[in-house]
């Protein structure tokens, strides 16, 4: 599926169009991207027609949700996630989340995810979202930390690059975390069934 609209402070998730085709090709072959381990592999590079294909294949697939990020009219960013356990999933992994490295730095990593979050929170309301990342990927581990992951799993030796194995954690961040981090802050709607009945 593809992602509707949901507004950050400086970045918007939206739907992808042919004009973003090449600015994704320039991520998927950009190893400074490549490097953030499978969160920041989206692919090959590829011709548009075949992005195009791609991203037809994820509009019929009904597990996974794909969205552009953008900040200041320009796409500067992906964003995918994968329903865990569909048709009666209530989790969901994070499975590509990149910006631009022209961006990198000013904050649109962290608002982007902060409000991914709230669709998977606040708008769909699951339980959990998993995700994992390479042991040296320092900003996106503090954007896990700063939104409330929790280490769960440590592997050893999980992805080869620069020519050497590094190893991956696997975080996990709950709806309870949330509520009592950003429940009350960037909660859009009330929560469904009361907040009683959500602790
Ligand atoms: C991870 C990524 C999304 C961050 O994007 P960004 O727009 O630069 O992120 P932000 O500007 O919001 O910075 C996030 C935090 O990381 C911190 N940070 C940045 N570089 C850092 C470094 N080398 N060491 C420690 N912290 C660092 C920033 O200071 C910020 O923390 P703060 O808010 O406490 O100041 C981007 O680098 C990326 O796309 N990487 C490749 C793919 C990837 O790793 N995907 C996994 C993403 S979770």
């Amino acid at each position: 599926m593809l992602g509707g609209t949901v507004r950050g402070k400086t970045t918007r998730l939206r739907l992808p169009t042919l004009d973003d085709l090449p600015q994704v090709d320039r991520w998927a072959a950009d190893m400074r991207v490549r490097r953030g381990g499978p969160m920041g592999r989206i692919g090959e590079p590829c011709a548009s027609s075949t992005w195009k294909e791609r991203f037809n294949d994820v509009v019929k697939d009904k597990d996974c949700v794909l969205w552009l990020i953008e900040a200041d009219s320009a796409a500067v960013g992906l964003a995918k996630i994968r329903f865990s356990g569909a048709p009666a999933a209530d989790a969901v992994d994070i499975q590509q989340f990149l910006i631009d490295p022209g961006h990198w730095h000013k904050g649109h990593g962290f608002d982007a995810a902060l409000t991914l979050h709230r669709w998977i929170f606040d708008i769909v309301h699951l339980r959990c979202v998993n995700i994992e990342l390479p042991v040296d990927q320092l900003s996106a581990l503090r954007i896990a930390e700063k939104l409330g992951y929790e280490r769960f799993a440590h592997g050893h030796e999980a992805f080869y690059r620069d020519s050497a194995y590094v190893d991956q954690y696997r975080m996990r961040m709950t709806l309870r975390t949330w509520d009592e981090r950003w429940g009350a802050e960037h909660r859009e709607y009330p929560a469904p069934l009361g907040p009683e009945l959500e602790a």
